[in-house]
Protein backbone atom coordinates (compact mmCIF):
# COMPACT_ATOMS: atom_id res chain seq x y z
CA UNK A 1 0.00 0.00 0.00
CA UNK A 2 1.20 3.84 -0.82
CA UNK A 3 1.51 6.07 1.86
CA UNK A 4 -0.66 8.18 0.35
CA UNK A 5 -3.36 5.16 -0.09
CA UNK A 6 -5.98 6.08 2.19
CA UNK A 7 -8.87 7.55 0.25
CA UNK A 8 -7.95 4.83 -2.75
CA UNK A 9 -9.59 1.28 -2.28
CA UNK A 10 -7.35 -0.06 -4.95
CA UNK A 11 -3.61 -0.17 -6.08
CA UNK A 12 -2.42 1.63 -8.54
CA UNK A 13 -2.36 -0.66 -11.77
CA UNK A 14 0.91 -2.12 -12.80
CA UNK A 15 1.19 0.22 -15.99
CA UNK A 16 0.45 2.95 -13.35
CA UNK A 17 2.87 1.99 -11.23
CA UNK A 18 5.92 1.98 -14.40
CA UNK A 19 4.39 5.09 -15.59
CA UNK A 20 4.38 7.04 -12.93
CA UNK A 21 7.36 5.98 -11.00
CA UNK A 22 10.64 8.09 -11.02
CA UNK A 23 12.30 6.41 -8.46
CA UNK A 24 14.94 4.70 -11.41
CA UNK A 25 16.29 8.31 -11.83
CA UNK A 26 15.68 10.38 -8.96
CA UNK A 27 17.44 7.84 -6.76
CA UNK A 28 20.43 9.95 -7.16
CA UNK A 29 18.52 12.66 -4.66
CA UNK A 30 18.70 10.34 -1.53
CA UNK A 31 22.02 11.88 0.01
CA UNK A 32 20.04 15.55 -0.58
CA UNK A 33 16.25 14.08 0.89
CA UNK A 34 18.20 12.74 3.80
CA UNK A 35 20.04 15.94 4.38
CA UNK A 36 16.98 17.97 4.25
CA UNK A 37 14.41 15.51 6.20
CA UNK A 38 16.95 15.70 8.94
CA UNK A 39 16.62 19.54 8.93
CA UNK A 40 13.12 19.38 8.99
CA UNK A 41 12.72 17.16 11.79
CA UNK A 42 15.32 19.22 13.77
CA UNK A 43 13.27 22.58 13.32
CA UNK A 44 9.91 20.36 13.88
CA UNK A 45 11.67 19.76 17.57
CA UNK A 46 13.25 22.77 18.07
CA UNK A 47 9.38 24.87 17.59
CA UNK A 48 8.07 21.47 19.81
CA UNK A 49 5.64 20.34 16.82
CA UNK A 50 7.20 16.69 17.56
CA UNK A 51 9.17 15.51 20.84
CA UNK A 52 12.95 15.63 20.12
CA UNK A 53 13.63 12.15 21.17
CA UNK A 54 11.49 11.54 17.52
CA UNK A 55 13.45 13.73 15.94
CA UNK A 56 16.84 12.16 17.41
CA UNK A 57 15.39 8.61 16.47
CA UNK A 58 14.47 10.00 12.97
CA UNK A 59 17.94 11.39 12.47
CA UNK A 60 19.79 8.02 13.71
CA UNK A 61 17.74 5.72 10.97
CA UNK A 62 18.22 8.20 8.03
CA UNK A 63 22.03 8.23 8.83
CA UNK A 64 21.64 4.40 8.95
CA UNK A 65 19.40 4.44 5.86
CA UNK A 66 21.93 6.83 4.47
CA UNK A 67 24.56 4.27 5.11
CA UNK A 68 22.52 1.58 3.53
CA UNK A 69 21.97 3.13 0.15
CA UNK A 70 25.64 4.65 -0.31
CA UNK A 71 27.06 0.78 0.30
CA UNK A 72 24.40 -0.62 -2.64
CA UNK A 73 22.85 -2.41 -0.01
CA UNK A 74 19.05 -0.50 -0.13
CA UNK A 75 15.87 -2.14 -1.78
CA UNK A 76 14.37 0.18 -4.42
CA UNK A 77 10.47 -0.95 -5.91
CA UNK A 78 8.54 0.86 -8.04
CA UNK A 79 5.51 0.33 -5.68
CA UNK A 80 6.82 3.55 -3.91
CA UNK A 81 6.90 5.73 -6.79
CA UNK A 82 10.18 7.76 -5.87
CA UNK A 83 13.16 8.81 -3.68
CA UNK A 84 11.36 10.20 -1.18
CA UNK A 85 8.45 7.95 -0.34
CA UNK A 86 11.45 5.07 -0.31
CA UNK A 87 13.23 7.04 2.34
CA UNK A 88 10.27 7.57 4.26
CA UNK A 89 8.40 4.18 4.27
CA UNK A 90 12.47 2.67 4.98
CA UNK A 91 12.63 4.54 8.09
CA UNK A 92 8.65 4.07 9.19
CA UNK A 93 9.36 0.22 8.93
CA UNK A 94 12.83 0.63 10.70
CA UNK A 95 11.09 3.09 13.53
CA UNK A 96 7.54 2.40 13.55
CA UNK A 97 5.04 4.73 13.77
CA UNK A 98 7.02 7.79 15.43
CA UNK A 99 8.69 7.49 12.02
CA UNK A 100 5.00 8.61 10.54
CA UNK A 101 5.56 12.03 12.14
CA UNK A 102 8.90 12.85 9.74
CA UNK A 103 6.03 14.08 6.98
CA UNK A 104 4.46 16.51 9.29
CA UNK A 105 4.05 20.25 7.67
CA UNK A 106 5.77 18.90 4.54
CA UNK A 107 4.47 18.17 1.14
CA UNK A 108 6.47 15.72 -1.58
CA UNK A 109 5.98 18.80 -3.36
CA UNK A 110 8.54 21.35 -1.23
CA UNK A 111 10.26 17.97 -0.62
CA UNK A 112 10.98 17.37 -3.74
CA UNK A 113 11.77 21.55 -4.80
CA UNK A 114 14.40 21.29 -1.60
CA UNK A 115 16.20 18.08 -3.01
CA UNK A 116 16.94 19.25 -6.27
CA UNK A 117 18.28 22.58 -5.10
CA UNK A 118 20.62 21.07 -2.76
CA UNK A 119 21.84 18.63 -5.51
CA UNK A 120 22.24 21.38 -7.83
CA UNK A 121 23.91 23.41 -5.58
CA UNK A 122 26.72 20.70 -4.95
CA UNK A 123 26.50 20.65 -8.69
CA UNK A 124 26.99 23.93 -10.33
CA UNK A 125 30.30 24.57 -7.63
CA UNK A 126 31.62 21.09 -9.19
CA UNK A 127 31.37 22.39 -12.74
CA UNK A 128 32.72 25.50 -11.42
CA UNK A 129 35.95 23.86 -10.29
CA UNK A 130 36.07 21.41 -13.32
CA UNK A 131 35.76 24.64 -15.26
CA UNK A 132 38.89 26.08 -13.62
CA UNK A 133 41.04 23.24 -14.64
CA UNK A 134 40.11 23.04 -17.98
CA UNK A 135 40.75 26.41 -18.21
CA UNK A 136 43.88 25.63 -16.43
CA UNK A 137 44.54 23.22 -18.99
CA UNK A 138 44.54 25.72 -21.54
CA UNK A 139 46.33 28.30 -20.14
CA UNK A 140 48.87 25.39 -19.61
CA UNK A 141 49.46 24.43 -23.76
CA UNK A 142 48.95 28.11 -24.32
CA UNK A 143 52.34 28.71 -22.13
CA UNK A 144 54.03 25.27 -23.51
CA UNK A 145 53.74 26.81 -26.93
CA UNK A 146 54.13 30.87 -26.39
CA UNK A 147 55.77 31.60 -29.66
CA UNK A 148 53.71 29.12 -31.92
CA UNK A 149 52.02 31.44 -34.89
CA UNK A 150 49.27 30.13 -36.98
CA UNK A 151 46.55 31.61 -39.30
CA UNK A 152 43.41 33.40 -37.70
CA UNK A 153 40.82 32.42 -39.97
CA UNK A 154 37.53 34.42 -40.14
CA UNK A 155 35.10 32.57 -42.84
CA UNK A 156 36.85 29.53 -42.34
CA UNK A 157 40.13 31.45 -44.91
CA UNK A 158 43.36 32.28 -43.70
CA UNK A 159 43.25 35.76 -42.72
CA UNK A 160 45.81 37.29 -40.21
CA UNK A 161 48.95 35.48 -38.35
CA UNK A 162 47.99 35.08 -34.41
CA UNK A 163 49.89 33.50 -31.87
CA UNK A 164 48.66 29.98 -30.96
CA UNK A 165 48.47 31.06 -27.17
CA UNK A 166 46.49 33.65 -28.27
CA UNK A 167 43.81 31.42 -30.04
CA UNK A 168 43.21 29.05 -26.74
CA UNK A 169 43.43 31.73 -24.59
CA UNK A 170 40.36 33.23 -26.58
CA UNK A 171 38.41 30.31 -24.84
CA UNK A 172 39.49 30.86 -21.82
CA UNK A 173 37.70 33.86 -21.74
CA UNK A 174 34.55 32.30 -23.10
CA UNK A 175 35.13 29.60 -20.16
CA UNK A 176 35.43 32.60 -17.67
CA UNK A 177 32.12 34.12 -18.54
CA UNK A 178 30.46 30.41 -18.10
CA UNK A 179 31.62 30.06 -15.21
CA UNK A 180 30.50 33.52 -13.98
CA UNK A 181 27.03 32.84 -15.42
CA UNK A 182 27.18 29.12 -13.07
CA UNK A 183 28.43 31.16 -10.20
CA UNK A 184 25.87 34.07 -10.80
CA UNK A 185 22.45 31.69 -11.01
CA UNK A 186 23.64 30.14 -7.50
CA UNK A 187 21.81 32.83 -5.54
CA UNK A 188 18.36 32.02 -7.13
CA UNK A 189 19.10 28.29 -6.78
CA UNK A 190 20.51 28.87 -2.93
CA UNK A 191 16.86 29.38 -1.41
CA UNK A 192 14.93 27.37 0.55
CA UNK A 193 11.56 26.11 -0.79
CA UNK A 194 11.04 23.45 2.01
CA UNK A 195 7.95 25.26 4.12
CA UNK A 196 6.23 26.13 1.42
CA UNK A 197 4.05 22.51 1.62
CA UNK A 198 1.82 21.54 -1.07
CA UNK A 199 1.14 25.11 -2.11
CA UNK A 200 -0.09 26.80 0.73
CA UNK A 201 2.24 26.83 3.76
CA UNK A 202 1.23 25.14 6.86
CA UNK A 203 -1.16 26.15 9.01
CA UNK A 204 1.73 24.14 11.72
CA UNK A 205 4.37 26.82 13.06
CA UNK A 206 7.14 25.91 11.13
CA UNK A 207 10.24 28.03 11.73
CA UNK A 208 11.53 28.45 8.04
CA UNK A 209 14.53 30.49 8.97
CA UNK A 210 16.14 27.64 11.63
CA UNK A 211 15.58 25.43 8.38
CA UNK A 212 17.41 27.48 6.05
CA UNK A 213 20.63 28.25 8.96
CA UNK A 214 20.71 24.13 9.35
CA UNK A 215 20.48 23.47 5.42
CA UNK A 216 23.25 26.61 5.10
CA UNK A 217 20.66 28.87 2.93
CA UNK A 218 20.96 32.29 2.51
CA UNK A 219 17.28 33.01 1.55
CA UNK A 220 14.58 31.81 1.71
CA UNK A 221 11.73 31.54 -0.90
CA UNK A 222 8.50 34.26 -0.34
CA UNK A 223 5.70 32.85 -1.88
CA UNK A 224 4.38 29.48 -1.07
CA UNK A 225 2.65 28.75 -4.74
CA UNK A 226 5.86 30.31 -6.74
CA UNK A 227 8.14 27.67 -4.35
CA UNK A 228 6.16 24.56 -5.69
CA UNK A 229 5.70 25.61 -9.01
CA UNK A 230 8.72 27.42 -10.43
CA UNK A 231 11.14 25.48 -12.30
CA UNK A 232 13.32 28.50 -13.90
CA UNK A 233 16.57 27.99 -11.52
CA UNK A 234 16.50 24.55 -13.46
CA UNK A 235 16.00 26.45 -16.82
CA UNK A 236 18.87 28.73 -15.94
CA UNK A 237 21.42 25.79 -15.03
CA UNK A 238 20.37 24.35 -18.23
CA UNK A 239 20.90 27.36 -20.42
CA UNK A 240 24.37 28.34 -18.72
CA UNK A 241 25.09 24.61 -19.91
CA UNK A 242 23.76 24.83 -23.17
CA UNK A 243 26.19 27.94 -23.35
CA UNK A 244 28.80 26.05 -22.46
CA UNK A 245 28.35 22.86 -24.47
CA UNK A 246 28.58 25.47 -27.19
CA UNK A 247 31.60 26.82 -26.82
CA UNK A 248 32.93 23.46 -26.09
CA UNK A 249 31.51 21.89 -29.61
CA UNK A 250 33.97 25.01 -31.00
CA UNK A 251 37.07 24.46 -29.48
CA UNK A 252 36.56 20.24 -31.01
CA UNK A 253 35.96 21.37 -34.39
CA UNK A 254 38.79 23.71 -33.87
CA UNK A 255 40.38 20.91 -32.55
CA UNK A 256 39.45 18.06 -35.02
CA UNK A 257 39.95 20.50 -38.08
CA UNK A 258 43.50 20.88 -37.28
CA UNK A 259 44.79 17.47 -36.18
CA UNK A 260 43.02 16.65 -39.80
CA UNK A 261 45.81 15.42 -42.61
CA UNK A 262 44.69 18.93 -44.37
CA UNK A 263 45.86 21.37 -41.47
CA UNK A 264 48.37 18.91 -39.58
CA UNK A 265 48.89 21.76 -36.77
CA UNK A 266 48.27 19.55 -33.80
CA UNK A 267 49.08 16.10 -32.89
CA UNK A 268 46.82 14.69 -30.36
CA UNK A 269 47.96 11.63 -27.94
CA UNK A 270 47.34 8.51 -28.04
CA UNK A 271 45.64 8.08 -24.92
CA UNK A 272 42.87 10.57 -26.21
CA UNK A 273 42.13 9.12 -29.61
CA UNK A 274 40.15 5.88 -30.73
CA UNK A 275 41.57 3.82 -33.90
CA UNK A 276 39.07 2.60 -36.68
CA UNK A 277 38.28 -1.25 -36.78
CA UNK A 278 38.61 -1.39 -40.12
CA UNK A 279 41.38 0.74 -41.13
CA UNK A 280 44.83 -0.19 -39.22
CA UNK A 281 46.15 3.84 -40.11
CA UNK A 282 43.48 5.68 -38.61
CA UNK A 283 44.54 7.91 -35.57
CA UNK A 284 40.83 9.56 -34.82
CA UNK A 285 39.72 12.96 -32.83
CA UNK A 286 36.87 11.07 -31.01
CA UNK A 287 36.91 12.74 -27.91
CA UNK A 288 36.53 16.54 -29.76
CA UNK A 289 33.66 15.00 -31.82
CA UNK A 290 32.03 13.56 -29.25
CA UNK A 291 31.99 16.47 -26.79
CA UNK A 292 30.65 17.80 -29.94
CA UNK A 293 27.79 15.59 -30.75
CA UNK A 294 27.17 16.14 -26.82
CA UNK A 295 26.39 19.51 -27.42
CA UNK A 296 22.83 18.68 -29.37
CA UNK A 297 22.08 16.60 -25.79
CA UNK A 298 22.77 19.57 -23.85
CA UNK A 299 20.55 22.01 -26.29
CA UNK A 300 17.90 19.49 -26.38
CA UNK A 301 17.48 19.03 -22.49
CA UNK A 302 16.78 23.01 -22.14
CA UNK A 303 13.98 22.70 -24.68
CA UNK A 304 12.55 19.67 -23.15
CA UNK A 305 12.06 21.29 -20.13
CA UNK A 306 11.01 24.55 -21.25
CA UNK A 307 8.12 23.16 -23.66
CA UNK A 308 7.47 20.77 -20.33
CA UNK A 309 7.06 23.84 -17.87
CA UNK A 310 5.36 26.18 -20.70
CA UNK A 311 1.69 25.05 -20.31
CA UNK A 312 1.58 24.64 -16.77
CA UNK A 313 -1.28 26.65 -14.86
CA UNK A 314 0.03 27.50 -10.76
CA UNK A 315 0.95 25.38 -8.82
CA UNK A 316 2.45 21.39 -9.18
CA UNK A 317 1.44 19.43 -11.95
CA UNK A 318 2.87 15.92 -12.49
CA UNK A 319 4.27 17.20 -15.52
CA UNK A 320 7.31 18.84 -13.41
CA UNK A 321 8.96 15.23 -12.40
CA UNK A 322 10.12 15.50 -16.13
CA UNK A 323 12.46 17.90 -14.81
CA UNK A 324 14.54 15.43 -13.69
CA UNK A 325 16.11 13.49 -16.67
CA UNK A 326 17.25 16.55 -18.57
CA UNK A 327 18.91 17.90 -16.17
CA UNK A 328 20.50 14.47 -14.13
CA UNK A 329 21.51 14.43 -17.95
CA UNK A 330 23.11 17.91 -18.61
CA UNK A 331 25.30 17.43 -15.09
CA UNK A 332 26.40 14.52 -16.45
CA UNK A 333 27.07 14.39 -19.43
CA UNK A 334 29.13 18.33 -18.42
CA UNK A 335 30.91 16.07 -15.49
CA UNK A 336 32.27 13.53 -18.25
CA UNK A 337 33.13 16.31 -20.52
CA UNK A 338 35.12 18.12 -17.79
CA UNK A 339 36.84 15.06 -17.02
CA UNK A 340 38.35 14.27 -20.21
CA UNK A 341 38.86 17.25 -21.83
CA UNK A 342 41.34 19.00 -19.79
CA UNK A 343 43.96 15.85 -20.59
CA UNK A 344 42.95 15.99 -24.46
CA UNK A 345 44.11 19.88 -24.66
CA UNK A 346 46.97 19.36 -21.74
CA UNK A 347 48.81 16.32 -23.97
CA UNK A 348 48.20 17.65 -27.77
CA UNK A 349 51.64 18.59 -29.70
CA UNK A 350 51.99 21.26 -31.80
CA UNK A 351 53.61 21.14 -35.61
CA UNK A 352 54.93 23.96 -34.99
CA UNK A 353 56.17 24.31 -38.28
CA UNK A 354 53.29 23.40 -40.47
CA UNK A 355 51.68 26.31 -38.63
CA UNK A 356 54.33 28.65 -39.06
CA UNK A 357 54.86 27.76 -42.65
CA UNK A 358 50.61 27.88 -43.36
CA UNK A 359 50.46 31.35 -41.19
CA UNK A 360 53.41 32.60 -43.60
CA UNK A 361 52.01 32.97 -46.96
CA UNK A 362 52.70 36.88 -48.12
CA UNK A 363 49.13 37.36 -48.46
CA UNK A 364 48.16 37.38 -44.76
CA UNK A 365 50.22 40.33 -44.32
CA UNK A 366 48.19 42.50 -47.12
CA UNK A 367 46.56 44.39 -44.03
CA UNK A 368 49.83 45.31 -42.63
CA UNK A 369 50.40 46.60 -46.01
CA UNK A 370 47.56 48.53 -45.81
CA UNK A 371 48.26 49.33 -42.53
CA UNK A 372 51.41 50.72 -43.25
CA UNK A 373 50.43 53.32 -46.01
CA UNK A 374 47.74 54.17 -43.44
CA UNK A 375 50.99 55.34 -40.77
CA UNK A 376 52.15 57.12 -44.07
CA UNK A 377 49.44 59.28 -44.40
CA UNK A 378 47.00 57.93 -46.97
CA UNK A 379 43.67 57.39 -45.67
CA UNK A 380 42.28 53.82 -44.61
CA UNK A 381 39.87 53.04 -47.74
CA UNK A 382 41.94 54.40 -50.01
CA UNK A 383 44.87 52.13 -49.02
CA UNK A 384 42.01 49.09 -48.59
CA UNK A 385 41.77 49.42 -52.60
CA UNK A 386 45.17 50.01 -53.48
CA UNK A 387 46.25 46.84 -51.41
CA UNK A 388 43.72 45.47 -53.27
CA UNK A 389 44.27 45.82 -56.41
CA UNK A 390 47.87 45.22 -56.15
CA UNK A 391 46.36 42.01 -54.47
CA UNK A 392 45.17 41.05 -58.13
CA UNK A 393 47.92 42.22 -59.68
CA UNK A 394 50.52 40.02 -57.88
CA UNK A 395 47.74 37.14 -59.03
CA UNK A 396 47.73 38.22 -62.27
CA UNK A 397 51.34 37.97 -62.66
CA UNK A 398 51.99 34.92 -60.47
CA UNK A 399 53.46 36.66 -57.66
CA UNK A 400 54.01 36.80 -54.01
CA UNK A 401 53.79 40.29 -51.82
CA UNK A 402 57.27 39.48 -50.25
CA UNK A 403 59.15 38.86 -53.84
CA UNK A 404 57.80 42.30 -55.05
CA UNK A 405 60.56 45.56 -55.84
CA UNK A 406 59.15 48.93 -55.11
CA UNK A 407 58.61 49.64 -59.11
CA UNK A 408 56.25 46.26 -58.77
CA UNK A 409 54.41 47.91 -56.20
CA UNK A 410 54.27 51.59 -57.40
CA UNK A 411 52.50 49.89 -60.34
CA UNK A 412 49.28 49.67 -58.39
CA UNK A 413 50.04 52.12 -55.11
CA UNK A 414 52.04 54.94 -56.68
CA UNK A 415 52.86 56.41 -53.03
CA UNK A 416 54.42 53.12 -51.89
CA UNK A 417 58.24 53.61 -50.25
CA UNK A 418 60.57 51.58 -49.10
CA UNK A 419 58.49 51.08 -45.91
CA UNK A 420 56.12 49.07 -47.87
CA UNK A 421 58.66 46.01 -48.71
CA UNK A 422 59.54 44.61 -45.46
CA UNK A 423 55.95 43.75 -43.62
CA UNK A 424 55.39 40.49 -44.51
CA UNK A 425 56.99 38.30 -41.83
CA UNK A 426 54.10 37.12 -39.56
CA UNK A 427 56.28 36.93 -36.29
CA UNK A 428 56.94 40.87 -37.25
CA UNK A 429 52.98 41.26 -38.22
CA UNK A 430 52.25 39.87 -34.59
CA UNK A 431 54.87 41.83 -32.63
CA UNK A 432 53.39 44.70 -34.19
CA UNK A 433 49.84 44.42 -32.63
CA UNK A 434 50.25 46.01 -29.28
CA UNK A 435 46.73 47.26 -27.95
CA UNK A 436 44.97 45.03 -25.32
CA UNK A 437 43.50 42.54 -26.31
CA UNK A 438 45.57 41.49 -29.30
CA UNK A 439 47.78 39.28 -30.56
CA UNK A 440 51.01 39.91 -30.00
CA UNK A 441 53.29 38.48 -27.51
CA UNK A 442 53.54 41.17 -25.12
CA UNK A 443 49.74 41.38 -24.73
CA UNK A 444 49.69 37.76 -24.64
CA UNK A 445 52.47 37.20 -21.98
CA UNK A 446 50.39 39.54 -19.90
CA UNK A 447 47.74 37.71 -20.23
CA UNK A 448 48.88 34.37 -19.58
CA UNK A 449 50.53 36.12 -16.14
CA UNK A 450 47.06 37.44 -15.88
CA UNK A 451 45.21 34.34 -16.27
CA UNK A 452 47.57 32.01 -14.46
CA UNK A 453 47.65 34.19 -11.41
CA UNK A 454 43.91 34.22 -11.50
CA UNK A 455 43.33 30.55 -11.87
CA UNK A 456 45.57 29.68 -9.07
CA UNK A 457 43.38 31.58 -6.79
CA UNK A 458 40.49 29.82 -8.02
N1 LIG B 1 8.45 12.46 -7.87
C1 LIG B 1 7.77 13.72 -7.79
C2 LIG B 1 8.53 14.76 -8.66
O1 LIG B 1 9.59 14.48 -9.03
C3 LIG B 1 7.73 14.20 -6.39
C4 LIG B 1 6.60 15.14 -6.09
C5 LIG B 1 5.32 14.42 -6.22
N2 LIG B 1 4.23 15.16 -5.73
C6 LIG B 1 2.97 14.77 -5.85
N3 LIG B 1 2.08 15.47 -5.33
N4 LIG B 1 2.68 13.67 -6.47
O2 LIG B 1 8.04 15.83 -8.95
Amino acid sequence: MALWSGRFSNNPDETVREFTESISFDKRLYKYDIMGSKAHVAMLAHEGIIPKTTSELIADELSHIEKQIDAGNFKYDINLEDIHMHIEQALIDAVGEEGARLHTGRSRNDQVALDVRLYLRDAVKSIIDGLNDLQKAFVETANKYKNAILPGFTHLQHAQPVLFAHHLLAYVEMFERDKQRFSESLKRINVLPLGAGALAGSTLPLNREKVAELLDFPAISQNSMDTVAARDYICEFLSHAAIFAMHISRISEDIILWASQEFSFIELDDAYCTGSSLMPQKKNPDIAEIARGKSGRIFGNLTALLVMSKGLPLTYNRDLQEDKEPLFDTVETLEKILSVFPGMVATMKLNVDNMLQAASDPALMATDLAEQLVKDGMPFRTAHHRVGALVKWCKENDKQLDELSLEDMKISIPEATENCLSLFSPQESVAKRLSTGATGPEQVSKQLQRWEAFLLDN
